[in-house]
């Protein structure tokens, strides 16, 4: 079935303002487009859980760190929308860059805490850049849910952070990584592997499941994440941005594990960046 596509603020409002006077319940699933398994896993979910299904496609420029990486992003919109017409989804919003940023903006979003550390310390200002989309995503559409991927453990993180200190009225919810059957986390990225990288692109999952199975058994996680880098290292893993393992609450560092935790990690395989989480268990969680 086609799916209204709407550009224009004034015309999504319209449309939203509609739907809330008939109490329906919105959900609003944010996207880069270049859409697969994984973005499309979040719009089952939001199908399951709300009256209204707002997918967005906006390429958000501030984020990219650099111009080159923006230009490069792959873009697809007219299979993006036949993917989305197959699950009927209420809405599409692709918006127009100054639909978002308007002549003369200058509000930026800065999530202290969580931001910090991990992908934060690789791409700066990245988050903030990030934060500040959704802000707008979430105040133009006016979902009551909105939805993401644990994928970008992080991102999930700073947007949950900025919505409740900023009393966004919306509940966000996590999804699950959506991976290959060899595990490969999904992303977009992937298809700018070589094919000998493509091969050994999975022992970065396996590897970081492993490390959790080892490390819920009790041993120290100081070893196992030492052995972890050492795997990664012989697999041909060239440059490791980073390999930790923090607590899945708030992210913060755990010397021990007392409560769930996840290991996360960033990678280049070639001169494509790779990132992963995988949860640590800890009592019944
Ligand atoms: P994008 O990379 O297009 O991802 C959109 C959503 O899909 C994010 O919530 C991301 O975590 C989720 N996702 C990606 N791969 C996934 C996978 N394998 N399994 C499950 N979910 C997956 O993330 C962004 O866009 C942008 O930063 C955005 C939030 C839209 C702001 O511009």
């Amino acid at each position: 079935m086609k799916i209204p596509i709407v550009r224009t603020l004034s015309a999504l409002q319209k449309i939203t303002r509609e739907w809330r006077t008939a109490n329906k319940e919105i959900s609003v699933v944010p996207t880069m487009g270049a859409l697969h398994a994984g973005h499309l896993s979040l719009v089952r979910e939001a199908k399951s859980m709300s009256d209204k299904v707002i997918v967005t496609l906006f390429v958000n420029p501030t984020q990219f760190n650099n111009t080159k990486d923006l230009k490069s992003y792959p873009r697809s919109e007219e299979d993006d929308i036949k993917k989305l017409e197959s699950f009927n989804i209420d809405l599409l919003y692709a918006p127009e860059n100054h639909e978002i940023y308007p002549e003369g903006y200058a509000t930026q979003i800065s999530v202290s805490g969580v931001s910090e550390g991990l992908c934060g310390d690789h791409r700066p200002g990245h988050f903030n850049a990030v934060a500040t989309v959704v802000a707008k995503l979430l105040i133009q559409t006016s979902a009551n849910i909105a939805l993401f991927g644990e994928k970008d453990y992080q991102q999930l993180h700073v947007i949950k952070r900025m919505v409740k200190d900023l009393d966004i009225p919306v509940r966000i919810v996590g999804c699950e990584t959506i991976r290959e059957t060899d595990h490969l986390a999904i992303s977009s990225r992937n298809l700018l592997l070589s094919d000998k990288d493509r091969k050994r692109a999975p022992i970065l999952a396996k590897t970081l499941m492993d490390a959790a199975k080892r490390i819920e058994t009790g041993e120290p996680q100081k070893i196992v994440l030492e052995d972890s880098i050492k795997i990664l290292r012989s697999s041909g893993f060239r440059s490791i941005e980073y390999l930790e393992l923090r607590a899945e609450s708030d992210l913060k560092v755990l010397e021990m594990v007392d409560e769930p935790a996840r290991i996360l990690a960033s990678i280049y395989l070639g001169n494509v960046r790779l990132i992963d989480n995988v949860k640590v268990r800890f009592g019944n969680s």
